[in-house]
């Protein structure tokens, strides 16, 4: 299976670089399954369920987020709405599965694609980032319960260091693990010694002319004043920020990872 993942998709500017060039990708790069992380999918801040199924729409399979997932709050009645289908588009947006577990939504999802089974899994570091529970022993429960061989997990964390000790830990029982958060794509990505395919972050798919994502002038403003300000989104030196991940469909290891920027 060759799979696509796409960094943070960021506002208008990344939804809209996913449009224009998504489909060209899947077809040059033979892809059978695109995953995104789609976190700041709303203006930089969280996603609705009219913008879910906008990505759904463009082929894009399952949706990640992270610490943004509830910056929209009618992000919980459209989670609530897949009570009961295990593959309507609403159970297809994930949140990270290590957060509390009296919260709406899941954080993983097993589907087929081309007669393969695999395991979307979405969790969140603790480094640096608002509290959850551990998500390395989390990711021991989970690997016990799920029944694919392909599972490709987006780790959605903050420090370098908590983000490569996760993919060593789970290197072997996994496909992939593929960051995210950061917004800068990392040059580190690599198979690992057990068959896991890895990269510390996918960068975001959004506008890079900005502080991640977000207008430039407004972010030095805030680190010069510190006074609260409104965050708009930026729009200029937009990318797709990408990686893809060919894996054994047999074992579910990973023989592939190749970083992908298109402008
Ligand atoms: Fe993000
Ligand atoms: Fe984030």
């Amino acid at each position: 299976m060759r799979i696509l993942f796409i960094g943070d998709i960021f506002g208008r500017p990344g939804r809209t670089i996913v449009r224009e060039r998504l489909s060209g990708m899947v077809k040059t790069h033979r892809i059978d399954l695109v995953i995104a992380n789609g976190e700041n999918a709303a203006a930089g801040f969280g996603i609705t369920g009219p913008l879910a199924e906008e990505l759904f729409d463009l082929g894009i399979e399952v949706l990640t987020t992270g610490n943004h997932v509830w910056d929209k709050r009618e992000i919980i009645d459209y989670l609530q709405m897949a009570d009961g289908n295990p593959h309507s588009p609403a159970r297809r947006l994930l949140r990270p599965a290590n957060f509390p577990q009296n919260l709406p939504g899941w954080g993983v999802y097993e589907g087929q694609k081309n007669g393969a089974g695999y395991a979307v899994v979405n969790l969140q570091g603790r480094v640096f980032m608002g509290s959850s529970d551990d998500p390395f022993r989390y990711a021991d429960r989970l690997l016990e319960q799920i029944k694919s061989k392909i599972v490709f997990v987006d780790f959605h964390a903050e420090a370098t260091s908590e983000k490569i000790a996760f993919g060593w830990y789970l290197d072997g029982r996994v496909t992939a693990v593929v960051g995210t958060h950061t917004h800068i794509p990392t040059a580190d990505e690599t198979i690992l010694s057990k068959g896991t395919a890895y990269i510390t972050d996918v960068g975001m798919t959004g506008p890079y002319d900005s502080v991640i994502g977000v207008k430039k002038e407004l972010v030095v403003e805030k680190f010069l004043n510190g006074m609260p300000a409104r965050f708009e989104p930026a729009s200029g030196d937009v990318r797709l920020c990408a990686v893809l991940v060919q894996c054994d469909d047999a074992t579910g290891k990973a023989t592939r990872i190749e970083r992908l920027m298109i402008k």
